[in-house]
């Protein structure tokens, strides 16, 4: 399907170069995709805020600021993604360096990292936070987090920084803002870590397991004076294991055998995804991530996981939700050219609702300061500015798919297409279809070796529905859009940009673009919408007309 797609490239564009007059070539038509009436069984189920971030645990106080100096910008672009949602993205803080942080109460600083490039050139591999670390936590109104304890560092001076941080942890969440508490970030690798392995090679599930119910207990205890409300059983509840899954070093299934919720104290499975790595040969924009394929390959690992969960005795009461708890394109923090790029944007609206699809009923995007798949930049720094990235734009085009998950909750479901480099979902609402996405994967460089004209334009494919029978008017769409798939600026979504030059990331309605646009049920129950390469369109049935900023 590529290979031939690219001789057509080719092909045409060597007729583009030879000749003076290239016809316009009528867009290229889709077999009929049939749209159910009534909702698909076995449809996916997001749970509310299921565009959700990770956030690096050193980079946060870059991302939220303090209570003197509050990041307004990064508060801006959660409330846009809030307001499609109906709650604000959660917020998990942790990663790597969430199991390097080491607590020091007479710290009067939030943090103090020391990078070792020989390990890392994206965060610091020794990280000292302080109680000022803590005022992070309330600079966003109305956002809920999960904090990452430190499981990773187990001397003794370690614990006892992780039980000294718990009643600055507790007093900073009480009230509302916590969502879980995590121990431990992808303990799957603590044997074999690339910076550093933090336990023996013997380490198995059963040690794990082990530490996990000491640290866990421990912790509560501590917690128990300071927020006796957080300590009762009913609040105190964990993500986990948080496992990397890319190694076999320990099994998630066996962890829950070996008893790891034995205090029924765990709220949401999750576990962690890249669909590739940065500095992994071979890596492309429309081989790895503009391509359907690739991830449904990705994600088919965590789905053999989740059944292999629900497969286990009713013992063990695993009737918990499923979910990312990180995940981004390629890890080691992503690719200049690759994971910044419209392209990558497209990639996290398919990849998402692939997700949502399957039941993975909540992503965190993680990201942190530099980060090259980062959705924004929250502060200047020498390596980049400060700014709105291209991945922003694609967790507004989901949440505006998905809607308001609070007050009209969809069930989502794939509208399978014949090519790889192309997507379709369809979102019902009590039990009616509400919206269709259809997501263009289809590489078309804005600049480099980019050999179309205003004779030979930009290629689109027209995608054809039929639709459930009754339905019928005029239908609301609202485009993805940029010059190309390498773009990293000019990215709209119908219309607006949310860039913080603009107006430090509110919505700005730009006036050279293209909005508005309707499209007619045909007689039949048929809808036909074009759709230009590397982009996507939301199609609106349920008469949200231009969004919600008029
Ligand atoms: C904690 O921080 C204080 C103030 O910076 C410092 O004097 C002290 O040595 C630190 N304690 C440890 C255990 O590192
Ligand atoms: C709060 O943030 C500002 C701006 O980054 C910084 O100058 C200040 O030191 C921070 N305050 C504390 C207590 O960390
Ligand atoms: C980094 O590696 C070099 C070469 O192996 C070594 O000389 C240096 O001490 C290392 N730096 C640190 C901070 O470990
Ligand atoms: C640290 O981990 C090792 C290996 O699992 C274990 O033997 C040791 O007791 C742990 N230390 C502490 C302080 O928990
Ligand atoms: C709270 O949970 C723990 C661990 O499962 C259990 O031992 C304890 O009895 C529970 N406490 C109450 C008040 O239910
Ligand atoms: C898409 O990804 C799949 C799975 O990795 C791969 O087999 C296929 O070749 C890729 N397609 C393209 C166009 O590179
Ligand atoms: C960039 O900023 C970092 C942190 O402030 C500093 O350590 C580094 O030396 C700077 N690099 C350059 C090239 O200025
Ligand atoms: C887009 O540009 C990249 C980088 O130069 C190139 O590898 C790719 O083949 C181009 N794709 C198309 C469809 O022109
Ligand atoms: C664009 O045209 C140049 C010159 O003919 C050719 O080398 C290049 O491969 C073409 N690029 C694409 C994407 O077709
Ligand atoms: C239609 O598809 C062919 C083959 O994939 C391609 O060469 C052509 O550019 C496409 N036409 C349009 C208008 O998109
Ligand atoms: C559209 O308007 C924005 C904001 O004024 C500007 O940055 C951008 O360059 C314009 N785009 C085009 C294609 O003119
Ligand atoms: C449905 O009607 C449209 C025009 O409204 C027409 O182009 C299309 O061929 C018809 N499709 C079928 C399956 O009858």
């Amino acid at each position: 399907m590529a290979r031939a797609y690219s001789l057509a490239i080719l092909l045409s564009a060597a007729t583009a170069c030879g000749a003076a007059a290239v016809p316009i070539q009528p867009p290229n038509q889709s077999s009929l995709i049939s749209v159910s009436a009534a909702t698909p069984s076995g449809a996916g189920v997001p749970l509310e805020a299921f565009v959700s971030y990770s956030i690096e645990f050193s980079s946060f106080p870059d991302f939220a600021g303090n209570l003197t100096s509050p990041n307004t910008f990064s508060n801006n672009l959660l409330n846009n993604l809030g307001k499609f949602a109906g709650t604000k993205p959660y917020i998990r803080v942790g990663g790597n360096t969430q199991d390097y942080a080491i607590f020091n109460s007479s710290l009067d600083v939030a943090s103090v990292g020391i990078f070792n490039t020989n390990l890392s050139s994206d965060y610091p591999t020794t990280l000292t936070i302080g109680p000022p670390y803590f005022e992070s936590y309330q600079t966003w109104p109305g956002t809920k987090f999960t904090h990452g304890f430190n499981l990773g560092r187990n001397s003794t001076a370690a614990r006892q920084a992780l039980i000294d941080s718990v009643p600055y942890a507790c007093k900073a969440l009480e009230g509302g803002t916590l969502l879980h508490w995590e121990l431990g970030n992808e303990p799957d690798l603590y044997k074999t870590s690339s910076q550093g392995p933090v336990r023996p090679p013997t380490w198995n599930e059963q040690d794990y397991v082990d530490e996990w119910l000491h640290w866990t207990r421990a912790i509560k205890a501590a917690m128990e004076g300071p927020c006796p409300n957080l300590a009762s059983n009913k609040s105190y509840k964990y993500y986990a294991p948080s496992f990397a899954g890319t190694s076999n070093s320990l099994d998630p299934v066996v962890t829950w055998e070996e008893g790891l919720d034995a205090d029924k104290d765990i709220a949401v499975i999750t576990s962690h995804n890249y669909i590739n790595g940065a500095a992994v040969p071979g890596v492309t924009l429309q081989g790895t991530l503009m391509n359907h394929t690739a991830n449904v390959v990705s994600i088919a690992k965590q789905l053999n996981e989740s059944r292999l969960l629900a497969a286990l005795p009713n013992s063990l009461d695993l009737d918990l939700p499923f979910i990312l708890g990180e995940t981004n394109s390629l890890y080691n923090e992503g690719r200049p050219g690759l994971s910044n790029t419209f392209g990558a944007a497209l990639w996290g609206v398919d990849f998402n609702l692939w997700c949502a699809t399957n039941s993975i009923r909540r992503v965190h995007m993680h990201q942190g300061t530099n980060y090259r798949y980062q959705s924004w930049q929250p502060i200047d720094t020498n390596i980049t500015s400060k700014g709105t990235k291209a991945p922003y734009y694609g967790n507004i085009g989901v949440a505006a798919f998905l809607g308001d998950i609070v007050s009209s909750p969809p069930s989502i479901v794939n509208l399978p297409l014949p090519s790889e480099l192309e997507s379709a979902y369809a979102a019902y609402v009590n039990g009616k279809l509400a919206r269709l996405m259809v997501v263009n994967l289809m590489e078309y460089n804005a600049t480099d070796g980019n050999n179309y004209t205003d004779d030979y334009p930009r290629p689109v494919e027209r995608y054809s529905f039929q639709l459930p029978p009754g339905t019928k008017g005029t239908v609301h769409l609202q485009r993805l859009m940029a010059n190309g798939s390498d773009a990293i600026t000019g990215i709209t979504y119908d219309g607006f940009s949310y860039n913080y030059e603009l107006d430090n990331g509110l919505p700005v309605l730009l006036h050279n673009t293209t909005r508005g646009e309707t499209a007619k049920v045909g007689e039949n129950g048929t809808l036909s919408v074009d759709v230009p390469r590397s982009s996507a369109v939301l199609i609106r049935f349920d008469g949200g007309a231009a969004g919600y900023y008029e």
